[in-house]
């Protein structure tokens, strides 16, 4: 594999030990898929950040990295396993903070930018185009590559922190056009309306299609929330990290022959089976991170009242700063919900502490069920919000 003077000098560990690995890393994926060469990439979103995965291995291993390591372009973080400032309100425990600080401590002495979401084109993190770029967070690789046409593979961990020290990926998989072309059509014979039915939309994709590379036919119109919403659980439940969705998203693809449908039962059964019987004691919004609408429209509905069960809503901290000065932050804490910034309801460590979690997130029941042991039932942000107000 030809390497730039550049490579070989990272490689021979001229710009420090971590760089080396980082470098011996991506040699490694090189190799394991045939890429032919690394290419420069704009940007690096890292996902295992939160104490609850990573473990005292995984933190030790930050902390020493952090010695010499140095990031090389734009570096964001997915989100941590808690709120980093108001951790306490959260129920958080003062052990579980002092060791989530120390992974968010390394990652600030490499140089990334300690935003933790999972939404990071929401804040500044916003690739072009045809951009390359590393992310290793399922829903947002799967927008960057749909909505925004960006190219990246779904990373892990600790290839997109390698990415981050070199500013290099190996080129393979997304980033090349021939593996980026729909294989099946999916004409969606079903009304949407909400950001669950999207939800419900990637449950039913993915389970009839897998990961195989879709061009959805059919939806006339989706706003960012609901687009987001489809792209989370179009990557959790089918593993997709592409779709193209006729006259909505940018990219081009050849037209494939295979068709299969989705119908209104389609989307019944896969809200049905995100729902289970059971109370609900906790409301989870924000997965993925809301948007700054999303935060008018829960003000709007939570004005003057006073919710009786958990509530909380995930977003980007810079979101909130905004929602802060538009005065929707008071309405909202005033009607009793809270704001879980930096993090949310699947890695934040929440098991045992809720019986029944109600969202709007098709993805969010995924991971209520799976990692924190919840039942969960999914419904529209209003039928959320009432909810929370019984
Ligand atoms: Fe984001 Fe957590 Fe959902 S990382 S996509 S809010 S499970």
């Amino acid at each position: 594999m030809q390497l730039t003077k550049e490579e070989r000098a990272m490689l021979k560990g001229k710009h420090g030990k971590a760089a080396k690995k980082a470098m011996q890393i991506l040699l490694a994926l090189a190799n394991i898929y045939n890429a032919k060469r690394l290419i420069p990439v704009k940007s690096v979103q890292i996902a295992g950040v939160s104490y609850h995965n990573l473990g005292d291995a995984g933190l030790e291993l930050l902390e020493d990295l952090a010695k010499d390591a140095r990031v090389r372009v734009l570096t964001t973080l997915n989100p941590a396993g808690m709120d980093l400032e108001n951790w306490k309100a959260l129920g958080i425990s003062k052990s579980f903070a002092e060791k989530q600080k120390r992974v968010i401590e390394a990652f600030r002495k490499m140089g990334v930018t300690i935003t933790c979401t999972c939404t990071p084109y929401l804040i500044g993190n916003l690739p072009l185009f045809n951009e390359h770029i590393a992310w290793s967070e399922s829903s947002a690789v799967c927008f960057a590559n749909s909505m925004l046409g960006a190219r990246t593979n779904r990373e892990s961990g600790f290839s997109s922190l390698a990415s981050a020290l070199t500013g290099k990926t190996p080129e393979y998989g997304l980033h090349l056009d021939k593996n980026r072309q729909a294989k099946v059509i999916v004409e969606v014979k079903a009304k949407l309306e909400s950001v669950a039915d999207f939800g419900a939309l990637g449950k039913a994709i993915g389970d009839k299609i897998g990961n195989t590379i879709p061009l959805i036919k059919g939806v006339r119109e989706a706003d960012l929330e609901q687009l987001k919403s489809l792209c989370a659980s179009i990557a959790t439940f089918g593993g997709t990290a592409l779709f193209h969705m006729e006259g909505i998203t940018p990219n081009k693809t050849k037209v494939p022959r295979k068709k299969v449908y989705i119908t209104k039962r389609d989307i019944e059964k896969a809200k049905k089976e995100l729902s289970d019987r059971t109370e609900i004691d906790f409301i989870a919004i924000g997965c993925p991170h809301a948007s700054l609408r999303e935060l008018a429209d829960i003000a709007r509905v939570l004005k003057g009242k006073k919710v009786r069960k958990e509530f909380w809503i995930a977003c980007a901290r810079p979101i909130k700063k905004v929602a802060d000065l538009m005065g929707y932050t008071e309405i909202i804490e005033k009607a009793g919900a809270k704001f879980a910034c930096d993090t949310c309801m699947a890695v934040a460590p929440l098991k045992g502490r809720f019986t029944g979690m109600m969202t709007n997130s098709a993805k969010a029941c995924f991971y209520g069920r799976g990692s924190n042991a919840f039942k969960v039932k999914i419904a529209t942000l209003e039928e959320c919000v009432r909810e929370a107000l019984k």
